[in-house]
């Protein structure tokens, strides 16, 4: 299979340019100004832009046990249609992801769609009961990341445990910081307090942390000082943490903040203190939202919402951009991906930056409809994904 993209404006981390790219099984095989015809299909992108598909860290897939509220096939069509072409699956399904035969099980269906790669969280501990890591022990490759998300780890001496454990196996440990002990009475406080511990746990036991949604503008300080201190620790923050504050009344996990932390937040992103967006994609049916379900379902939206708050609004470039939600997040997870370079993987996104739209819930792939952007007009439509050179979602067949 090959695939010439002609006269596109070509933006990575490190590049934005106008040329050609020329992909030959899958692979990137040759970037430059004026590529020559290769006598294969050629596709004519004058005007617009091709950047590296997005890796989302944390995305919720339901599968298995809720899949009435998103399966593996309709969250993958969700994220091809978000420009994501990888993802990290959390654990927090039923039964929670506590065994590699779950895992094999949810890596032989994503294989199956084939629309998206996704890697899968095993929980930080066992059925996310947050009481014994045994499990631990058995957990072998494919598995890059533990996550308990949706609940905080509240034992220190567990989290300590697990953290010793995965410097051991290589393993990253995500962090969802929130002290349930504090968070129905005062969710800042409850996000401060675990972000500092787990900072602490990470010095003690060297592991990699991954604090996740970060949200506030003390836990981003926290986590500046602990960078700057040399800690093995990266962070992600959720495009709706940036794009919107507490004044939206919206049940989600961190809850909304103020201004002053998304100032905080977007500062931290210009200083390259933040290495991902990631999206805590989270759908659920309208019911389960009105018994207080939280979340968003925000992969088909990220994009745009990052766009629009931050590169539209004059804080950061799109290289800076690309560079977050694309190299950086690939990087975490260690697969050759999220560059426009001659050997990288194919997996590209072509997007509209000059189209004003209006986000509607209702074109979602995924089955979670839940969002509080709806009607929102926003820039930045994803048109084409291609994974491997293949297109996996073409806004045209919509
Ligand atoms: O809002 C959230 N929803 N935050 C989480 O941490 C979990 C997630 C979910 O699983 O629905
Ligand atoms: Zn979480």
């Amino acid at each position: 299979m090959e695939l010439l993209i002609k006269n596109a404006r070509i933006v990575d981390h490190a590049q934005d340019f106008i040329g050609d790219i020329y992909i030959k099984d899958g692979i990137i095989n040759e970037v430059g100004r004026d590529i020559s015809e290769k006598g294969c299909r050629v596709f004519d992108a004058l005007g617009i832009v091709v950047m590296p598909a997005f890796t989302d860290l944390h995305v919720h897939f339901r599968e298995p046990g809720f899949t009435y509220k998103e399966d593996i096939e309709s969250g993958s069509r969700a994220a091809a249609r978000g420009g994501y072409t990888t993802v990290n699956l959390m654990a927090n399904t039923n039964p929670p992801c506590s065994s590699m035969d779950i895992v094999n099980q949810v890596m032989e269906r994503v294989g199956s769609v084939g629309l998206v790669d996704a890697f899968q969280c095993v929980s930080i501990t066992s059925g996310m009961q947050g009481d014994e890591i045994s499990h631990l022990d058995l957990i072998t490759e494919p598995v890059k990341c533990l996550s308990d998300d949706g609940k905080g780890v509240a034992s220190s001496g567990l989290m300590l445990k697990a953290m010793q454990k995965c410097k051991e196996k290589g393993l990253v440990i995500m962090s969802h910081a929130e002290d349930a002990s504090i968070s129905k009475d005062d969710y800042r406080l409850a996000e401060n307090l675990m972000t500092w511990r787990d900072l602490q746990l990470c010095r003690e036991s060297g592991a990699h942390l991954h604090m996740c949604h970060v949200s506030t503008k003390e836990a981003i300080d926290y986590i500046t000082q602990a960078k700057l201190e040399g800690l093995n620790v990266t962070c992600e923050v959720a495009p709706h943490h940036i794009y919107a504050t507490d004044s939206l009344d919206y049940k989600v996990n961190p809850p909304f903040r103020k201004m002053s932390d998304i100032e905080a937040i977007i500062a931290a992103i210009k200083l390259g203190i933040v290495d991902a967006i990631a999206t805590d994609h989270a759908p659920h049916t309208s019911e389960d939202k009105r018994q207080g379900a939280p979340g968003i379902s925000g992969i088909e939206t990220s994009f745009p919402l990052c766009y629009t708050s931050l590169v539209k609004k004059g804080h950061i470039d799109l290289c800076k951009l690309s560079d977050i939600m694309s190299r950086r997040p690939a990087e975490i997870l260690g697969i050759n991906k999220g560059r426009i370079g001659v050997g990288c993987e194919a997996d590209l996104v072509i997007v509209d930056i000059e189209d004003c739209y209006e986000i509607d819930p209702q074109k979602f792939a995924s089955k979670g409809k839940n969002t509080p952007f709806a009607g929102d007009k926003v820039y930045g439509k994803v048109l084409i994904t291609f994974k491997s050179g293949r297109i996996v979602y073409d806004y045209k067949d919509e």
